[in-house]
């Protein structure tokens, strides 16, 4: 897929949702820790959606605006952002831009998002500003991928409350694991207080460098504590995938066949395969 091929205007794509569900599926790509590919995946993942005909939409939730800046939108085109959907300055409708690839659109964040917690804390529904958002914007989407901070503050917390289902980039490091007991249990802690119907949609192993043991060791031991929560899907460390969000641009479409692309591909199937095996 060129970046042409991706700019191809599908008929009708942009006006219409592909599927006829009432209400989008909101996925939180969440782990507290900075650096192991919540971005990254968010982007990617977004892209190979978009690229098969959905109709979707990402949410940055993250002050540093990495997935704002990674779909090409500048810091003065950033008006409209989470930070005031948050705060019920304006709807998703309103916030959503068109990105440059068809059927992707993103509402960027905004610095204030880092005190936003705050702010946000004493407020009515406080845990719900994302989810009453989502669900006045849900009929327009078909997914919704939330880009968390790296943190598990008041703005994760949301994401989760907004959530389906939650997809856990974990970097493949010695210390991947440290951190997840603490995730998984705000994830349970969650799903008991604020929205039952939480659940894991998998977790992605991110960064695997096959010269290096310790990744497969790392591969291995999450797979055996998790088990099949994990997706088949490795992402590999990969160049173009760091070298992508400079252009402003997806590494799907910075470089379609690199490894990486035709990971995050793969692992866009396996998330659908999840998606028709949840329906069935
Ligand atoms: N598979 C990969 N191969 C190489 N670099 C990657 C890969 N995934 C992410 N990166 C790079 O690692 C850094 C952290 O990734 P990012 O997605 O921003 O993490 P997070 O959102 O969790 O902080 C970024 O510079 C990104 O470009
Ligand atoms: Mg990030």
């Amino acid at each position: 897929m060129t970046q042409n091929e991706l700019s191809q205007p599908e008929i009708g794509q942009n006006d219409r949702k592909a599927t006829a569900t009432e209400s989008a599926r909101v996925f939180a790509i969440a782990n507290q820790k900075g650096g192991v590919g919540k971005t990254t995946t968010a982007i990617n993942l977004a892209t190979a959606l978009a690229a098969v005909g959905k109709k979707v939409l990402v949410l940055d939730l993250d002050p540093q605006g990495n997935a704002s800046t990674g779909l090409g939108i500048a810091p003065a085109d950033r008006g409209l952002n989470t930070y005031k959907v948050l705060h019920g300055h304006c709807s998703i409708a309103e916030a959503a831009q068109q990105s440059r690839i068809p059927n992707l659109f993103i509402v960027p964040s905004s610095v204030n998002l880092s005190g936003a917690e705050l702010e946000l804390i004493d407020q009515p529904r406080a845990h719900f500003r994302l989810k009453d958002a989502v669900s006045e914007a849900g009929g327009l989407y078909d997914y919704i991928l939330v880009d968390c901070p790296p943190s598990l503050n008041l703005i994760t917390v949301n994401a989760l409350a907004a959530a389906d289902a939650v997809l856990v980039p974990l970097q493949c490091e010695f210390f991947a694991l440290e951190g997840l007991t603490q995730l998984l249990k705000t994830i349970d802690r969650v799903k008991a207080t604020l929205n039952h119907g939480l659940s894991i949609q998998g977790v992605v192993l991110t960064m695997f460098d096959r010269r290096n043991n310790l990744s497969e060791q790392v591969a291995q031991d999450v797979r055996a504590f998790l088990g099949n929560k994990v997706y088949q899907t490795i992402i590999p460390r990969n160049v173009r995938i760091s070298e992508a969000p400079s252009h402003g641009i997806p590494a799907l479409v910075y470089d379609h066949r690199c490894a990486g692309s035709k990971a995050y591909m793969q692992l866009a199937s396996e998330m659908l395969r999840r998606e028709r095996m949840l329906a069935a």
